[in-house]
């Protein structure tokens, strides 16, 4: 914290005889609490965010958060998001990704419309595909029909999120499956330093039927790839661990399919049943 005493000399006739301190701008913020949303300093001055988490707890509890509450996201708080996402890698260090972050005005209500469309469409398919009334989803508390519903809520409400984002890749050259190595890891540092500051969000696949509209109403140019569909907010549960297959069933060691020896879950991991589809007769990949 910079401090600095003015001499008397120096001080206006009612202020004589007080201490006057000076506050840098970020310190100030964090005293005054001002409406973050109408920045009266410069973020300029303000250093990133410090998160109470610590890295690896972030990483563990960063689920796919797909309720908010109302609240917007302040600028200050989509400053440190975004610097966060656009510290990650990519080939070369090109940096191709861009950010299209879509929250209040006119274009950003249409282009959360025009995805929550389709989101309802593409959600509305898979629920009857994939069976979600049937079997345990009969149940209104099995984990299926719990998850049918935040589905049903999250395409509901989509035109409704706080912040909708469109992480973007620059092509340079020919399509190629390496390029999502130079987008997706910056979208993976987005939902982390989201979680960091108390936010949640999910990858979505939702804007690609509606992809050709949506490059025509953002002024989107051709060459560009839209990586993603990203939502985010304030949770309106609560963050947790998120649940994956055993370790071992990730990491091999010497040969495809040896599970290495230290490959083992810490206290209290929790797991899922949900993994690759399995052809029958197929040894597990
Ligand atoms: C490539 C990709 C596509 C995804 N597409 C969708 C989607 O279209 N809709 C959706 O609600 N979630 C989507 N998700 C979110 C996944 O369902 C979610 O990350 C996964 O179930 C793990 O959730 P968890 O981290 O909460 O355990 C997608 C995630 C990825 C990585």
């Amino acid at each position: 914290m910079s401090c600095i005493i003015l001499p008397a000399e120096s001080q206006s006739e009612e202020l004589k005889g007080t201490l006057s301190v000076y506050v840098s701008p970020s310190i100030r913020h964090q005293i005054e609490q001002p409406d973050m949303n109408n920045d009266p300093y410069s973020l300029a001055d303000q250093p990133v965010s410090q998160s109470a988490i610590s890295l690896l707890e972030g990483l563990a509890t960063t689920r796919a958060i797909r309720r908010y509450t109302n609240e917007q996201i302040p600028h200050e708080h989509l400053r440190d998001i975004l610097y966060s996402a656009t510290r990650a890698p990519s080939g070369s260090n090109r940096q191709p990704f861009r950010f299209l972050v879509l929250t209040e005005g006119e274009q950003a209500q249409q282009a959360k419309a025009l995805i929550a469309t389709s989101a309802q469409e593409i959600w509305t398919a898979k629920e009857q595909a994939d069976g979600y009334g049937q079997g345990s989803g009969a149940d209104p508390n099995s984990p299926k029909s719990r998850m049918a519903k935040t589905m049903r809520s999250y395409v509901e409400h989509f035109a409704d999120v706080p912040a909708l984002i469109l992480p973007c890749l620059v092509r340079y050259r020919a399509p190629d499956p390496m390029e999502g190595a130079s987008v997706y890891p910056a979208v993976q540092n987005l939902l982390l330093a989201a979680r960091a500051l108390g936010y949640g969000g999910v990858i979505t696949g939702f804007h690609k039927p509606v992809e050709s509209e949506l490059k025509t109403l953002l002024d989107i140019p051709e060459e560009v790839f839209v990586a993603c569909t990203l939502t985010l907010g304030k949770p309106q549960g609560k963050h947790g661990p998120v649940r994956r297959r055993p370790l071992k069933e990730f990491v091999f060691t010497d040969k495809w399919g040896k599970a290495a020896d230290w490959a083992i879950d810490p206290p209290g991991t929790r797991f899922t049943s949900a993994g690759p589809p399995q052809k029958q007769g197929q040894r597990p990949i």
